[in-house]
C-alpha cells in the first residue's frame, strides 16, 4: 500500500466545465475550441515560465492565457467580462466521482494531499467551495518554490512537505504530463483518463495504472 496520494486538483478533482458555459454565454458557439485554447496556453505560459526561470504565480499564467486567447478569436472581451471568467476559475465544481472515492479511501492510513500548479490560497478556496478540503490532511502548491509541473523539483518538494518516499507516493492525476513528471521523479503514479479520446503522450513510458474514474483508484493502487 502506498504512504501518499497526491491528487492534481485541476482536471482531476476540480471540473473546469463550468467555465466553458460562462464563455458560451458570452461568445456562442466557439467556447469549446476558446476553452480548450485557453488551457493550453496558461499550462503552456507555465511550462515556459518554469524554463526560462521567470515565475509568475499560476493565476498570472491563467490571466495572460485568456487575454492571448481573447486576442486569438478576435471576441473583444471587456475587462469586466475577462474578470468574471477568471473569477469563476476560483469556484468550480468537482467531477462526480471526486467525494465518494476520497470517502472510499479514506481512514486507509494513507495520507492524502491535493498537489497543484496553483497557489495555496487559490486550492484552499476550491477545496472548501467544492465541499472536499476536509479529505485532505494538506495542500502542497508548486508556488513554494516558485515553479511549475513537471519540474523534478516540484515533486520533490512533494516528498519533502509529505515526509514520503517516492516509491510509497502516488500521483493521481488526469495530466499526461503531471503523470510523466512524477513517473520521471520516481513516484509512482494513476492517470485519471476522463474521456475516452484522451490520449497519453508516447514517450515510452506507461502510467503505473491507467483509470478512467477515480472510484477505481482503490482497487488499481
Ligand atoms: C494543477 C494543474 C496542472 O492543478 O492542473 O496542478
Amino acid at each position: 500500500m502506498p504512504t501518499t496520494l497526491a491528487f492534481d486538483v485541476y482536471g482531476t478533482l476540480i471540473d473546469t466545465a463550468g467555465v466553458t458555459e460562462k464563455i458560451e454565454a458570452l461568445i456562442g458557439e466557439q467556447a469549446i475550441a476558446f476553452s480548450d485554447r485557453w488551457r493550453e496556453k496558461q499550462l503552456e505560459y507555465s511550462f515556459r515560465r518554469g524554463l526560462m526561470q521567470d515565475y509568475q504565480n499560476f493565476a498570472i499564467c491563467t490571466r495572460d492565457a485568456l487575454n492571448h486567447t481573447d486576442a486569438f478569436f478576435k471576441t473583444t472581451l471587456s475587462q469586466a467580462q475577462k474578470q468574471n471568467l477568471l473569477e469563476s476559475y476560483r469556484v468550480l465544481p468537482t467531477f462526480d466521482d471526486v467525494a465518494m472515492s476520497l470517502q472510499a479511501l479514506k481512514n486507509n492510513g494513507i495520507q492524502m494531499v491535493a498537489f497543484s500548479n496553483g497557489t495555496a490560497d487559490a486550492i484552499e478556496k476550491l477545496l472548501v467551495t467544492a465541499n472536499i478540503r476536509d479529505y485532505f490532511t494538506d495542500v502542497v502548491s508548486t508556488d513554494e518554490i516558485q515553479s511549475f509541473k513537471p519540474n523534478p523539483a516540484v515533486y520533490e518538494h512533494l516528498l519533502k512537505r509529505t515526509s514520503s518516499l517516492a516509491e510509497d507516493t502516488w500521483l493521481i492525476s488526469s495530466n499526461p504530463f503531471d503523470v510523466l513528471g512524477a513517473l520521471s521523479s520516481g513516484l509512482k503514479s494513476a492517470w485519471v483518463q476522463r474521456s475516452s479520446s484522451a490520449l497519453f503522450d508516447p514517450w515510452g513510458i506507461e502510467p503505473t495504472s491507467t483509470i478512467s474514474s477515480l472510484l477505481e483508484l482503490k482497487e488499481k493502487i
